[in-house]
C-alpha cells in the first residue's frame, strides 16, 4: 500500500494530502489548493517555497532554477519535489495569484497517429481524456516513463480534446527516445497547460520566430491568428539546420499567406537550391529586418542557442524585454 504524507501550508494553514511520489504542486492542484506556479517544470522558480518542517525528495537535481543558496534558505521546489514525511510549507512568492492563462489540469493522453515530417522530426497525435482548452503558444509536460518528464508545445489550435507536439529525436536524448519509442495506442499522463507565450491582444504588430521544433508553438500562433483573420501585421521568420529540417513550412506559408498582412521569411544554416530561403541562421533573416522591431509584439521559439542568440540580438536593438514572449527549449 503507498503512503501518504500531510502537507500544511502556513500561514493560512491549508493543508493536502500527496501520495508517494507525487510532486507537492501536483497533490496541491488534486486538492484544491493554490500553490504560486508558472513554468511547471523547474525553470521559472514560481513555485519556491521554504521547508519549514519535514523531509523532502528532489526530483531534479539540476534544475535551473536551484540557486545554490536555496538550500542554505531552506527552499525548495514545489514542482519537483516530493515529500519523504509531512511537511509544513510556505509559499517564497505569495503575490503571485492564480492566472486566467494557467487552468492547468491532469490528463491522460493517448497516441493515435504519428507522422514522419523530416529527419528524426515527428508530429504526434494525442487523443485526452476530455477536452482541454490552452492558449496557443502554451505547452504540456509529458511523463513518458515514471518520472520523465518532458516538455512539449502544442502544434495546433486549442479546441477540443485532441493535442498535437511536433518534436525532435536527440541522439541519446532520454526524453526524446521514450516519445520516439512510444507504440501507438499508449497512454501517458500529462500536464497542461503551462507557459507564458500566448498572442497579446493589442494594435502593436507581430514577429513569429521559430527555430528548429520551434516551429510547433509558432504553428499554433498562426493557427490562431489565421482563425480571426487576425489584421495586425505579421512577419514570421522560420530558420533550421538544412531543407528537409523545415518541416511544416508550407503549412506556415498558407497560414501566414492567408492573412491580411502577413509575411514569412525562411532560412536554413546550410546552403539550397531553394532561392526564395535565406542562407544563414534566424538570426541573419532578422537582421534584413527594417524596421519596428521596437514596437512589435515578438514571440520566439526554439532550441537555446538560437533563442539566446535572438535575444542577444533583440537587446541590441534595445528591444523591451516586456514586449518579447519566448520558450527557451531546454
Ligand atoms: C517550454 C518548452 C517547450 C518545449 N517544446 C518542445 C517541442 O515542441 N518540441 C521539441 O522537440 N522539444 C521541445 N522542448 C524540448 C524538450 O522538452 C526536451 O528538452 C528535448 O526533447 C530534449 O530532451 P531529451 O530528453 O531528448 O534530451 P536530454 O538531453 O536527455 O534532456 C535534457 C533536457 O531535458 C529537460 N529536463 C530534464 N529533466 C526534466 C524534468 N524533470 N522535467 C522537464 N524537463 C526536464 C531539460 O530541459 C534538459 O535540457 C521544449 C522544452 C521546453 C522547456
Ligand atoms: S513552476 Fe517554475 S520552477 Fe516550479
Amino acid at each position: 500500500m503507498s503512503l501518504t504524507y500531510r502537507v500544511t501550508v502556513t500561514p493560512g494553514g491549508e493543508d493536502f494530502e500527496l501520495h508517494e511520489g507525487e510532486r507537492i504542486l501536483t497533490a496541491a492542484r488534486r486538492a484544491g489548493v493554490w500553490l504560486p506556479f508558472e513554468c511547471g517544470w523547474g525553470s521559472c522558480g514560481t513555485c519556491k517555497v521554504t521547508l519549514v518542517e519535514g523531509e523532502v525528495l528532489s526530483l531534479f537535481d539540476g534544475a535551473p532554477a536551484v540557486h545554490p543558496r536555496d538550500a542554505k534558505r531552506g527552499r525548495i521546489l514545489a514542482c519537483q519535489s516530493t515529500a519523504r514525511s509531512d511537511l509544513t510549507l510556505k509559499p517564497v512568492w505569495t503575490d503571485v495569484s492564480p492566472r486566467a492563462h494557467l487552468g492547468t489540469g491532469d490528463y491522460t493522453a493517448e497516441l493515435t497517429a504519428v507522422d514522419e515530417l523530416g529527419p528524426d522530426i515527428r508530429r504526434f497525435h494525442f487523443q485526452l481524456d476530455r477536452t482541454v482548452t490552452y492558449r496557443e503558444g502554451q505547452y504540456a509536460v509529458l511523463e513518458l516513463e515514471p518520472q520523465l518528464r518532458r516538455c512539449y508545445s502544442m502544434a495546433a489550435a486549442s479546441g477540443d480534446s485532441q493535442v498535437q507536439f511536433i518534436a525532435k529525436r536527440y541522439g541519446g536524448g532520454q526524453g526524446s527516445e521514450a516519445l520516439f519509442s512510444l507504440p501507438l495506442h499508449a497512454v501517458v499522463p500529462i500536464e497542461l497547460p503551462y507557459g507564458d507565450m500566448w498572442l497579446r491582444h493589442d494594435d502593436r504588430p507581430i514577429l513569429l520566430i521559430a527555430g528548429g521544433t520551434g516551429i510547433s508553438a509558432i504553428l499554433a500562433l498562426a493557427h490562431r491568428l489565421a482563425v480571426v483573420g487576425d489584421p495586425r501585421p505579421v512577419h514570421a521568420f522560420y530558420g533550421a539546420g538544412s531543407e528537409p529540417e523545415l518541416v511544416c513550412r508550407q503549412q506556415l506559408t498558407d497560414l501566414i499567406g492567408g492573412l491580411p498582412d502577413g509575411r514569412l521569411r525562411t532560412a536554413t544554416a546550410h546552403p539550397c537550391a531553394d532561392t526564395s530561403i535565406l542562407t544563414g541562421f534566424v538570426t541573419d533573416a532578422l537582421m534584413a529586418h527594417p524596421e519596428g522591431l521596437e514596437t512589435a509584439h515578438i514571440y520566439l521559439a526554439g532550441p537555446p542557442p538560437m533563442v539566446d542568440a535572438v535575444l542577444s540580438m533583440l537587446h541590441t536593438r534595445k528591444v523591451s524585454l516586456d514586449n518579447i514572449h519566448y520558450d527557451r527549449f531546454g
